[in-house]
């Protein structure tokens, strides 16, 4: 792994000082370091904007599925009151009780944690397993911190339509005893939701069924209900998508009791912060006018896939998330992001395995599907 990028997405300088003692300090850092692949976050608009040239509100940020009608007025007045000066609760008692009554489970099922990116790591952490089983190509994070804390990744690859392999899965986890299985419904980036057939058969094996529920909003078809029945499923979700909280970083796991009071005994016990606490409480008692912009941007989904369509050269492959995965035709999907890219209108492009010459649009507000249509008709004259 090459030295990470710092939280601006700047290549972090190594300092250069005039130290005295001849000590190498990477002598101390693990072993296996250079197996480790980075990580590739996005980057923050004031750097996006400085590096394409154009202001931060001429930018079009449909690159990581944030929701662009932004937090609640509520929400912002609940932070501006939160008591910045006092450490948050480490038994996130509010909050897990107005999640529990939010989701329909027990209070005592829920952890929140600083992100569903926490709640992985500290699934791991717990569990301490010798590999998790990924459903290919999905979100990078799970085989990124299963790594980092030691596991090996076993990639099954999605079939045809980005259905998970379940035979080929079942397999897995009968060779590795003890391995994770992640799952992600709907799927980030393919926009396809898993199955309850297919969730029941691997739970049926007895493995550790971790299924990441982070824009079940955008889709509805939940799988709290199969918690009571199956101690051995955890489900994640976050408030970064449909509460437009992505820069607060807060989330939480569902679980049995039993596996989330470990949870919550091994967090960092402020994993939450207060003013994330304070805003997704407020989040929760608003959630009937956010949930409006939830459905806004499940419809412009919908009207953007329509209108892209219209390209000709753009197939977009069924999504019940905040996003659509497009396979780009006869073109460079590379030159067609950076194209758009130059015209301050960001997607995510791909180009591995499973995921050729494609990009990954967010739906945004009507304006910014409006932008991205003339950025991608400027692109076709040019
Ligand atoms: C499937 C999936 N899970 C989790 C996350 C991250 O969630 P959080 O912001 O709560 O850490 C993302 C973000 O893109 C995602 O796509």
């Amino acid at each position: 792994m090459t030295p990470r990028a710092d939280a601006g997405g700047r290549e972090a300088p190594i300092p250069r000082r005039p130290y005295t003692r001849d000590v190498d300090p990477l002598q101390f850092i693990r072993d296996d370091w250079d197996s480790l692949e980075p990580y590739h976050p996005v980057k923050p608009l004031d750097v996006l904007a400085d590096e394409i040239g154009v202001p931060v509100s001429q930018l079009v940020k449909l690159d990581a599925n944030e929701n662009l009608y932004g937090a609640h007025d509520a929400v912002r007045e609940a932070i501006g009151r939160a008591d910045l000066h006092i450490y948050p609760d480490p038994g996130q008692g509010r909050l897990r009780a107005a999640i529990a009554e939010y989701v329909g489970v027990t209070a005592e099922q829920v952890v929140a944690g600083q992100g569903a990116d926490d709640l992985i790591d500290i699934i791991l952490r717990l569990v301490r397993p010798a590999a998790i089983i990924d459903s290919v190509p999905t979100f990078a994070m799970y085989g990124f911190l299963a790594k980092i804390n030691g596991a090996r990744v076993i990639a099954i690859p999605r079939s045809s339509g980005f259905e998970v392999d379940v035979a080929a899965t079942v397999v897995a986890i009968e060779a590795n005893p003890g391995a994770i299985v992640f799952l992600t419904s709907p799927n980030n980036p393919t926009g396809n939701r898993v199955r309850d057939e297919e969730l029941s058969e691997l739970l049926a094996t007895g493995a550790l069924v971790v299924v990441d529920e982070a824009y079940i909003e955008f889709s509805g078809g939940t799988h709290t209900r199969l918690l009571d029945a199956n101690p051995n499923l955890i489900l994640l979700r976050t408030f970064s998508k449909w509460a437009a909280l992505a820069g607060l970083r807060v989330g939480y796991a569902l679980c049995h009791a039993a596996l989330a009071e470990r949870m919550m005994a091994i967090k960092q016990p402020y994993n939450v912060n207060i003013a994330a606490e304070a805003a997704a409480i407020a989040a929760l008692e608003h959630r009937g006018e956010i949930l409006e912009t939830v459905r806004m941007l499940a419809a412009e989904r919908e009207r953007m896939t329509t209108l892209l369509a219209g390209f000709g050269w753009l197939r977009a492959h069924p999504s019940e998330a905040n996003f659509v995965l497009f396979d780009v035709e006869g073109r460079n999907a590379g030159a067609v992001a950076d194209g758009l890219r130059r015209q301050g209108v960001l997607v995510r492009y791909y180009n591995r395995p499973l995921l050729e010459n494609c990009i990954r649009i967010s739906a945004g507000r009507p304006e910014d599907t409006d932008r991205l249509v003339e950025a991608l008709k400027t692109l076709e004259v040019s």
